[in-house]
This record gives structure tokens, sequence and C-alpha cells, in this order.
């Protein structure tokens, strides 16, 4: 077994071609509330997984869970998008543009879209979405709205030379492929008008 990835959250390694994601103890967490934490996070993101898989998304299949703290699931070989973007910008954006479109049109908001949590997969090409411990299910035009913020926010720092151009590309192809994407896009403006997402609805 191999440590590939050490989150802020959990320990990431590679068996053979299976990733185990294990959220370990916080020990500055009081000891109850960071099991329950852990325990609600590895559920979500087993759940939201399986739930992928039925409608053919591009995410790691998920192969087993105690329910608790581990994730066993599909590796995805392949290179981050954060350390590809800047290269071949506009065919990813428009490809990571219809799969938020996707994940909101079945009311699955990631939570934490970054560059980071995607991954350009060697065999088939595809942009594959991970890192789904803070996903949830919604149809509110408002989540869907900061799910979007959060991924031009995280892109703002990430990707400083060419976001502007990608993101447009992201909206372009999100705005094709939504529903209510009229009604999503109206609400990021209002939210990007608020600043900083306090949490208000
Ligand atoms: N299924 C997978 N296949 C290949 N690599 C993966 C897979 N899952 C995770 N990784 C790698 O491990 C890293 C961390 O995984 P993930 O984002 O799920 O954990 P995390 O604890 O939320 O990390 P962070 O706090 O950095 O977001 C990813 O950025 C990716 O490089
Ligand atoms: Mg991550």
């Amino acid at each position: 077994m191999k440590l590939i990835a050490q989150g802020a959250e959990s320990k990431l390694y590679l068996n053979e071609n299976k990733v185990i994601k294990d959220r370990f103890r916080k020990s500055y967490r009081i000891q109850e509330i960071d099991g329950r934490l852990r325990k609600f996070r590895t559920k979500r993101e087993a759940k939201i997984l399986e739930k992928l898989s039925l409608i053919d998304f591009s995410s790691p299949k998920l192969i087993e869970t105690d329910k608790k703290e581990k994730i066993i699931m599909e590796y995805i070989d392949g290179e981050l998008i954060k350390d590809i973007l800047e290269k071949k910008y506009k065919t990813l954006s428009s490809e990571i543009g219809k799969k938020i479109a996707i994940l909101h049109n079945n009311n699955i908001i990631h939570g934490d879209l970054t560059t980071s949590n995607m991954i350009l997969n060697n065999k088939n090409k595809k942009v594959f979405f991970i890192d789904f411990g803070l996903s949830f299910f919604s149809d509110k035009i408002e989540d869907k709205a900061v799910d979007i913020h959060l991924l031009k926010q995280a892109m703002e720092s990430k990707h400083y030379r060419i976001w502007d151009k990608a993101f447009k590309e992201i909206i372009k192809n999100y705005k094709k492929e939504a529903e209510n994407s009229e009604e999503v896009l109206k609400r990021l403006q209002k939210v990007e008008k608020r600043g900083r997402y306090k949490g208000k609805k």
C-alpha cells in the first residue's frame, strides 16, 4: 500500500487499482464530535458515489465502505486538472461546465468544486470528479449558485492567468446543459454581490 495523498481531512492510499480514503482522527476536535463528523462525511461520500454510478457519471466507483472512516474506491489514473488547466483550458472547461450541469440536474451539489478535485483520466481522456465528502442533495437555486461561486473563487486564486477565460467557458457550457441555468446564473450574480458567502439564505 502506497500513500498517494494526505489531505486536510484524510489519507489516501493506493493498493493495486484501488484507492483507500481514510478519514483520520483530528486531535484538536472533541473526540465525540470528530467521530460523528468523520462518519457523516464517509457515509455521505459513499452514498453520492453510489448515486453517481447509477447515472453513469465520471467519478470513481465505490467498492466498499465501513460507513465510519474508510472508503475503498476505484483508482482514477491521470493528472489533476489543477496541473494541466492552463495548457488546454478551453476543452477542459467546456467539459467541466457540462459535468457540473449534470450534477445539478440530478440535484447533487458537489460542495468543494476545485481543480484539485478533478482528474483527467489517462484511459478514456474524460474529466472525473472526486472528493464528495462535502456533497449533498438539493434542488435549491441558491445551493447550485454557491457551488459555482466556490469554483470561481478557487480558480481565481489557483489559475490567475487564465481563470476568467476558463470560467467563461465553464459558464457557457453549464448554460447549455443545466435546467434552470438562467435562474442559477442570475443568483450567482447576487451571491457575488453579497461578497463572501456567509450562509444566509
Ligand atoms: N479515486 C481516486 N483516484 C485517484 N486519485 C485520487 C482518488 N481520490 C483521491 N485522489 C487523490 O488524492 C487527493 C486527495 O483526495 P480527496 O480530495 O478526496 O481528499 P481530501 O482529504 O478532501 O483532500 P483535500 O483536503 O486536499 O481536498 C486528490 O487530490 C487526488 O490527487
Ligand atoms: Mg480534495
